[in-house]
């Protein structure tokens, strides 16, 4: 009987040990289950907070792309602006006014010319900025003067003609242009020197009115228009008397900071312009 009751107990206790380690093995397992789930849940959420970042930084994105394009399209209508520009006319060799050209809006300029000057006529917009320049620098004590505004294309071609026969067709050719190529036929250029040195050479540049004109000269919107140092570029000597009207004092004061000439700053603006339109 003693025994039986030892087989007893001894099952029971390992009925209970199956039954406890099946209940603790099942519970084992529903918290695994529990832990995945609320895993699966933040692995969820963190998906939603990843795409959330990426709509955000594709709206980044096209915002900067949008602000991007709309200062590419304002530079571009601001460099076409100022191409655009009536005054903004490159003459040159390659680019040379019409025979019958002559500008409707001459004037006879009331800056102070040379007595014996002929060429006294400017465009309209260029003799008011002239007479307004040659007022400044008397202001600071410089009497300019001017020698030579607008030139006929014959005007030109007789000057020319008699140049080649005097003094040759080289040097002719590195101070006088042919007609046609003049910006003198534009009313847009004037030649400049002053009371105390009224010879047109090199020998201008020692003055206070030279110096006088290369820093103020933009504020009037002229430039001056053949550099030393850039005779391949413009096909013309030095000099330092020879100034150009081109209507846009922010863009003159740029090309004379940066010691341009005209062809450097238009060559520069139409391969923005282009770049910009890529
Ligand atoms: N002296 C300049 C180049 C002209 O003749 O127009
Ligand atoms: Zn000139």
């Amino acid at each position: 009987m003693n025994n039986i009751f030892k087989k007893l107990k001894i099952s029971l206790v390992i009925v209970g040990i199956v039954v406890g380690v099946g209940y603790l093995a099942n519970n084992w397992g529903n918290n695994i289950e529990k832990d995945n789930t609320n895993e699966s849940i933040n692995n969820s959420n963190e998906s939603i907070n990843n795409s959330n970042e990426v709509l955000l930084s594709k709206l980044d994105k096209e915002i900067l792309q949008y602000e991007d394009m709309e200062s590419d399209y304002k530079e571009l209508e601001y460099l076409e602006g100022i191409l655009n520009n009536q005054y903004f006319v490159l003459i040159n060799k390659d680019n040379k006014l019409d025979k019958s050209y002559v500008p409707s809006n001459l004037k006879k300029s009331e800056a102070k010319f040379l007595d014996y000057a002929q060429d006294n006529n400017l465009e309209n917009a260029t003799a008011d900025a002239a007479k307004k320049m040659f007022d400044a620098a008397a202001q600071d004590g410089i009497s300019l003067i001017g020698v030579s505004g607008y030139r006929s294309y014959s005007v030109q071609k007789g000057l020319y003609e008699t140049r080649i026969e005097k003094n040759g067709e080289e040097k002719t050719r590195a101070y006088t242009a042919e007609p046609g190529a003049s910006e003198h036929q534009s009313g847009l250029a004037i030649d400049i020197l002053c009371d105390e040195y009224q010879t047109l050479d090199e020998g201008f540049e020692d003055t206070d009115a030279f110096r006088w004109l290369t820093e103020n000269c933009y504020k009037y919107g002229f430039i001056l228009r053949y550099l030393k140092g850039k005779e391949d570029i413009t096909g013309y000597n030095y000099e330092p008397w020879h100034f150009r009207y081109i209507g846009n004092e922010e863009v003159a004061k740029d090309i004379m900071n940066r010691g341009l000439v005209f062809e450097e700053y238009i060559n520069e603006v139409k391969n923005k312009i282009n770049d910009l339109k890529k």
